[in-house]
């Protein structure tokens, strides 16, 4: 067979990385490439096997065969959300990179029906990992985010973020213009998910005070960042849809569809009440439903004992991986699918 070639900005937008640090790669020997002309070809396939690297390696722990041991380092996963999501999967990408490459062939389309900050979707997007991506979620804040980004507002919304003050006062200007558009709506909650606790966009949630190092409302804004993390994303419009749809309703509608893979992250059993606006799920419905769908799946859940009988009432694997939350305290998740054998490999 053929070596597939890639050139250094290929290779570097695959892992996540700069063209710079990708070339560092290649000059210390742990990416392999050839340099005919003036720009390196990188083989492709020591970027798969460098990027498999990248995963902490799954070992099964001994004592429990349904669980493994290791934990995941967040900062080896390019962040690509314009959110910062409370429950977020940053951690999972490893493990999803494994799981839709499980295939060898780039999936059909990933629907991701509680999308939230799309850290999942936007991934396989990025890396290749599926052809199209379908972002499903109902909170109308979250909504507007999407549409804008993926609709004709990306562009703005990068300028009025570059543009911004991070200012008590200019934070009261946008947020009371909310109402006025899709763009302005899309707006204020950047800005709002940048100054609340924990990114919590639920009604009720706190504001930060003192924030890093005291820099209280400016804590969190990185306007540099977050600009060129929505212009990434306009590069790959055309692979991602949005609809702002209840997710069993969207599960119901294509779960005869062999062609979808799903991400299924619903909020936490208990904790979703204070993170999300919207968090009453019937979980043995979506348990149900998903034990329906013809195409594959992947469902993560807090460490719940109710999930995991009704996960096994309708006949789906189950498996505990560990994570650290924001506290950095480490945590067990589950992930439910039809077959998990994947994560052995
Ligand atoms: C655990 S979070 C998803 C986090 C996401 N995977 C990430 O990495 O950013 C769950 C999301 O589901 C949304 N949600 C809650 N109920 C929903 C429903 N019935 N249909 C669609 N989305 C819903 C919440 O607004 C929240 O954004």
């Amino acid at each position: 067979m053929a070596t597939e070639y890639l050139s250094t900005k290929e290779a570097a937008e695959k892992l996540g990385y700069s063209v710079q640090h990708t070339r560092l790669l290649i000059r210390q020997g742990k990416l392999k490439a050839r340099k005919p002309a003036r720009d390196w070809l990188v083989v492709g396939e020591s970027v798969a096997q460098y990027q498999k690297r990248l995963d902490f390696p799954n070992k099964p722990d001994r004592n429990h065969p349904r669980r493994l041991s290791s934990v995941v380092n967040v900062a080896t996963v390019p962040f690509r959300s314009p959110f910062r999501y409370p429950g977020g999967k940053t951690w999972l990408v490893p493990r999803i990179r494994q799981w839709l490459s499980s295939d060898n062939q780039p999936r059909k389309e990933l629907i991701e029906p509680f999308a939230g900050g799309a850290i999942v979707g936007l991934s396989a997007v990025f890396e290749g990992l599926v052809e199209r991506v379908t972002l499903g979620e109902l909170d109308e804040d979250v909504a507007s985010v999407w549409r804008a980004i993926l609709y004709g507002e990306g562009e703005w919304l990068a300028d009025q973020i570059t543009a911004f003050e991070m200012t008590a006062a200019n934070v009261q200007r946008v947020l009371a213009r909310a109402d006025e558009s899709v763009r302005d709506r899309a707006f204020a909650t950047i800005v709002r998910n940048r100054i609340n606790r924990g990114g919590i966009l639920a009604p009720g949630a706190g504001v930060v005070k003192k924030g890093e190092n005291g820099k209280g409302l400016r804590s969190r804004w990185y306007p540099d960042t977050l600009r060129k993390r929505i212009l990434n994303i306009l590069k790959h419009k055309d692979r991602i849809d949005f609809v702002q749809k209840d997710a069993l309703t969207l599960l119901e509608e294509k779960k005869d569809d062999t062609d979808v893979s799903w991400f299924i992250d619903p909020p936490y059993v208990v904790a979703g009440r204070r993170l999300y606006k919207y968090s009453e799920i019937d979980h043995d419905k979506l348990l149900a439903l998903a034990g329906d769908l013809s195409g594959d799946f992947l469902i993560t859940y807090d460490d719940s004992p109710q999930i995991e009988k009704l996960a096994e009432t309708h006949g789906l694997a189950v498996c505990r991986v560990p994570m650290k939350n924001t506290h950095h305290q480490k945590k067990m998740e589950l992930l439910i699918g039809p077959d998990l054998s994947w994560l052995a490999s």
